[in-house]
């Protein structure tokens, strides 16, 4: 066929109000986008979320759990965090999260706790000959937190090995009995945090620039669309998700403090 007369194929362009609600059984796992008005639902994988200070990493937390409130009172999901700034951002969160770790031995104890708790989903299984579990209210979402992941260093290459290495455990070993890590940074580069490849869904706040936009989403993501460096200083809460297929742009919500106090009694 010659060539000139071929249509080319388009990419599907994304309809405005296209998946605008939150699809309904499944988990409401995601957050609402205010720009294009429409719900953007996570992949059920761990999920990396990097942008510079005050860009609204903790505000992607904040819609995300609320928005799951409801799960979280049902019992179908745990959650559990992990806050090395003292605990600031997540103890405002209340029943939000049901175990929170504000040093590195909790946080280390947590991971260990979370471990045996894979095991032993392993071990059910293994005895029902099945490969992956299914998320209710018997076997919850292990929704693991991390809010600034890159202050999980310890004093020396040895320590910091030391206090990741659970951790690494239950990003590698989780995804099929029923664990998902959302961990949030500041720096997109993998020496801030060594654990950082074992994410396969990136999210991306404003970032310095092209090179890092790069380094954190990859270049397939760039070619798609996605360009963190362009949002502007003065609309934090605005992002890019990347899930190997589609780059979105997407605006959260502000949830203030007094929308939270309902979760803190
Ligand atoms: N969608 C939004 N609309 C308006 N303001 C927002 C929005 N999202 C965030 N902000 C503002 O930006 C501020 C910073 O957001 P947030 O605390 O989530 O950033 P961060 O990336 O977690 O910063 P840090 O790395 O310093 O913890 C918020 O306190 C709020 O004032
Ligand atoms: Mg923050």
């Amino acid at each position: 066929m010659d060539p000139h007369t071929m249509t080319p194929r388009l990419p599907r362009l994304f309809k405005r109000g296209e998946q605008r609600k939150r699809p309904a059984g499944a988990l409401p796992l995601g957050f609402h986008d205010t720009e294009r008005r429409r719900w953007v639902s996570l992949p059920m994988t761990h999920t990396y979320i990097c942008g510079l200070t005050g860009s609204g990493k903790s505000q992607i937390i904040t819609n995300l759990l609320v928005n799951m409130a409801d799960a979280i009172a049902e019992g179908k999901v745990l959650t559990y965090g992990v806050d090395l700034k003292d605990g600031v951002e997540m103890s405002a969160y209340g029943r939000l999260i049901g175990r929170l770790a504000t040093e590195k031995t909790a946080a280390s104890d947590m991971f260990s706790d979370l471990r045996n708790e894979l095991a032993k989903r392993n071990r059910m299984l293994i005895e029902q000959h099945r490969r992956k579990v299914g998320i209710g209210q018997e076997t919850p979402l292990l929704l693991v937190i991390l809010d600034e992941a890159a202050e999980l260093r310890g004093d020396s290459e040895a320590a910091t090995r030391k206090l990741l290495a659970p951790l690494d455990s239950l990003l590698r070993l989780g995804r099929s009995a029923g664990l998902m890590v959302i961990a949030s940074s500041q720096d997109p580069r993998k020496e801030s945090f060594k654990l950082r490849d074992r994410f396969p869904s990136r999210i991306a706040l404003r970032l310095n620039s092209i090179e890092e936009s790069r380094l954190l989403m990859g270049e397939d993501a760039l070619q798609a669309g996605c360009a963190p460096w362009l949002i502007p200083l003065d609309r934090p809460g605005t992002g890019w998700i990347w899930d190997t297929r589609m780059a979105t742009r997407f605006r959260v919500p502000f949830i203030d403090d007094t929308q939270l106090e309902q979760y803190r009694t």
